[in-house]
């Protein structure tokens, strides 16, 4: 997805160079003067705008501080024409983020702004970078029956344009499989907005979705919600207990009539979005707990796809493993080709993985190595640990010493150290007592 990009410039040579070189990043709107510039601005997201000073109607001033009042956190980035510096270090002083030259490259640009993103807390700018990066960072990997099935299932669905209810444990790679379905659908030259309710306020659910009039309440201004923002591409709530009931509401008006209307005004809009929804709950939890409304429930099951916990298609462990050593040596830069022993295999293959794909990954990103050429269980401590925490039957050697010194530390820990109440506790003489704690290491009072 790329970012809105609103430059606003009376010059129409400049308007036109500008655009056919930053189309290829982002998705390019222009405006040849202020008072129309502002409009746009107000009407839909833009993430960056790009601002020249001298404007026919409006000075350029002007129109920084109302972007600025519209939306703070919009970065915009004045254009100047080479002597015009102190102008440009005027508009930084009231609220500019940065200037450059009108003879400006692509790559400079572009990363001034990803400078600008990324040193500020820019929350709604970064929403959609961050979305589209999480998303597409993985292939989707599968070798199993049940998930070559699932693939099948997708693909069809895919081409059906029907929404669809994505259910599974977490990490299982609900967000992958949405954005999977999306790639594979006629949709998918248009956006795929990924609206995660869980930061956003109740109250604001609505107007986040749907958009705003002015005057809608207060503060409100003229913005289209993610829903047009989506115009003709997919929408994924990627968790519907986030829901709130009246907007579940809404979302069932849509799903029938294919309509929103922003919040404060009555009038329709049209709107082409195919919505894909997601859990991790328990459905039927969630209904009895009242979390979602029966009939929003029925009317989104209708095409559900259940994706299966790790633990239960062991065939996709080794690839996916085999995945991420090759995703995170070709970013961390290791040339190294990896083979892994037969202990580590059988173990990957034997864990439980609650926490599935993810903490697959999570595991390779932070165990992976350049100093040896076999991976071995050793190499992955996290793992290890596990495996050996879940095979109980211990030698009663040491599963006696275990218990022993639990005991001893909890029971002078209760006494609150000190050794006649311990030994009534205990009933043990307080002077085997010293003893014992003594060779525990414990230092007694
Ligand atoms: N089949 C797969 N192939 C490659 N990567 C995968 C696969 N399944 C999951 N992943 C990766 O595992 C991580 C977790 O997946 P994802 O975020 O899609 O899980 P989720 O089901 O949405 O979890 P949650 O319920 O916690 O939101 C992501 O980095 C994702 O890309
Ligand atoms: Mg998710």
């Amino acid at each position: 997805m790329k970012l809105n990009l609103l430059i606003i410039d009376d010059d129409v040579n400049f308007l036109n160079t500008a655009k056919k070189i930053l189309q290829y990043g982002f998705e390019v709107t222009t405006s040849k003067n202020g008072k129309n510039g502002i409009e746009a601005f107000q009407q839909y997201d833009f993430q960056i705008v790009l601002l020249d000073m001298k404007l026919p109607d409006i000075s350029g001033l002007d129109v920084l501080r109302r972007i600025k009042e519209i939306n703070p956190f919009t970065p915009v980035i004045i254009i100047t024409e080479y002597p015009d510096f102190e102008n440009a270090v005027q508009a930084m002083k009231l609220g500019a983020d940065d200037y450059i030259q009108k003879d400006f490259n692509f790559d400079l640009l572009k990363s001034k702004i990803e400078k600008l993103l990324e040193t500020r807390d820019l929350k709604v700018a970064l929403k959609y970078l961050k979305t589209e990066a999480e998303l597409i960072r993985n292939e989707f990997i599968y070798a199993s029956e049940v998930m070559r099935k699932l693939k099948i299932e997708i693909e069809r669905i895919a081409n059906l344009d029907v929404d669809v209810l994505l259910t599974g444990e977490t990490g299982v790679g609900k967000d992958l499989l949405a954005y999977e379905i999306h790639k594979l659908s006629p949709r998918r030259d248009k956006n795929f907005v990924m609206v995660n309710l869980a930061g956003i306020e109740p109250n604001l659910v609505d107007s986040e979705l749907f958009g705003t009039v002015k005057g809608a309440f207060t503060d409100a201004v003229n913005r289209m919600g993610k829903f047009e923002y989506a115009n003709g591409g997919t929408i994924y709530l990627p968790e519907i207990s986030e829901i709130p009931q009246s907007t579940q509401i809404k979302l069932l008006e849509f799903l029938q009539y294919k309509k929103i209307t922003r919040i404060g005004s009555n009038k329709d809009i049209r709107v082409d979005v195919r919505l894909i929804f997601a859990t991790n709950s328990d459905l039927e939890k969630l209904l009895s707990a009242g979390k979602l409304r029966d009939d929003f429930f029925y009317r989104i099951s209708v095409n559900k796809i259940h994706i299966p916990p790790l633990r239960e298609r062991r065939d996709d462990i080794i690839p996916l493993a085999e995945y991420f050593i090759r995703k995170y040596s070709s970013q961390y830069g290791i040339r190294r080709e990896f083979k892994l022993n037969d202990e580590l295999v059988k173990a990957m293959l034997s864990y439980s993985w609650p926490g599935n794909v993810r903490e697959l990954e999570n595991m390779i990103r932070s165990s992976i190595r350049d100093d040896v050429d076999e991976l071995r269980l050793e190499h992955f401590p996290y793992l290890y640990e596990r495996i050996s925490r879940s095979s109980s039957i211990k030698p009663y050697k040491l599963a006696e010493a275990e218990f022993r010194e639990n005991y001893f530390k909890n029971l002078y820990h209760q006494a609150n150290g000190d050794i006649n109440r311990a030994s009534k506790l205990s009933g043990i003489s307080s002077k085997y007592l010293r003893r014992i704690l003594k060779s525990l290491g414990i230092v007694v009072k």
